[in-house]
């Protein structure tokens, strides 16, 4: 399934009732928008997926429903910075054996189904057994200068290349909040890429140091899911799947945006210095 059919974000689990619906253009068809509802008696068409809680980059303009969901983050001994990705699981839904690629983290449950939205729901990369080395890779087209000059495509991210993180800035917003890289994740050897960017954030490290008056919640959940002040997501748009950016479009400025994650597609806003908890419906993977 293509981004562009993907026209209607489930944020309704009222979709489970239409048996065999699978995909987007489907769930165009019923017409469905609006707000959370759950129903955990009805069967998934598809492996997994219903009601989720992710922790995300908060949304904080636009017309996207939701934040983006965090990417657990783990660096190498030789500074390679990968994406956790959970061991699998066999868990019952809705009276269904499913797998769940699934652990405890920093007081919250993270799950592969954090992912399940947009499409990526079909990727190979999000099967929870989908073997993958799980390192950050520089995408082909990165947004920044410095990722240009410094890695070819492919090429693993690593600390050694954020060490200005406390002072960078390529003229939109402001400087010396963090220093960020574009990629992709779970994606080699399979036909669909995964987009992530990570960010290396003086703020970050603030926050899961406990040095703000953040919610212990968000400290505990930072602190296990962050490091060195790298934070990661899935840098996919909930509202109609683009693939927006930090500090990569001059015209985000005129919406309140140079200085967060930007959706260029509807001015979407969102702040990657602000974690908050998300519930959504999480599509089935296909069958
Ligand atoms: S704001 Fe519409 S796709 Fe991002």
């Amino acid at each position: 399934m293509s981004a562009d059919e993907d026209k209607y974000p489930a944020e309704s689990g009222r979709r489970r009732f239409v048996k065999g619906v699978v995909g987007g253009s489907g769930l165009a068809a019923v017409g469905m928008t609006g707000a959370v509802g759950i129903n955990s008696a009805t069967t998934s068409p598809g492996e997994g997926g219903g009601s989720t809680s992710a922790m995300a980059i908060e949304n904080t303009a636009g017309p996207a429903p939701r934040g983006m969901p965090q990417i657990p983050i783990e660096i190498t001994d030789d500074g390679y910075l990968k994406g956790v990705w959970p061991e699998v699981q066999e868990v019952d839904e809705g009276g269904r054996t499913v797998e769940v690629a699934q652990m405890q983290l920093g007081g919250q449950t993270y799950s592969s189904e954090w992912f399940q939205y947009c499409g990526v729901e079909s990727y190979q990369g999000i099967v929870p057994s989908y073997d993958s080395e799980n390192f950050f890779r520089s995408t082909a087209s990165a947004a920044y200068e410095w990722q240009q000059e410094a890695l070819e495509a492919g090429e693993r991210l690593n600390i050694d290349m954020f060490e200005n993180y406390e002072t960078w800035g390529n003229g939109i917003g402001e400087a010396g909040l963090g220093k960020p890289a574009s990629g992709r994740w779970r994606s080699e050897d399979t036909e669909n890429t995964i987009p992530i960017q990570v960010i290396r954030s003086p703020i970050i490290e603030e926050i899961a140091n406990g040095n703000t008056d953040a919610d212990q919640a968000i400290v505990d959940w930072l602190s296990a899911s962050t490091e060195e002040g790298f934070i990661a997501w899935l840098n996919k748009c909930t509202h109609f799947c683009c693939v927006p950016g930090y500090k990569q479009a001059e015209s985000s400025a005129s919406f309140g945006g140079a200085d967060g994650v930007y959706c260029a597609c509807h001015q979407s806003v969102y702040n990657p210095f602000s974690i908050v908890e998300t519930l959504f419906v999480a599509r089935p993977r296909p069958e």
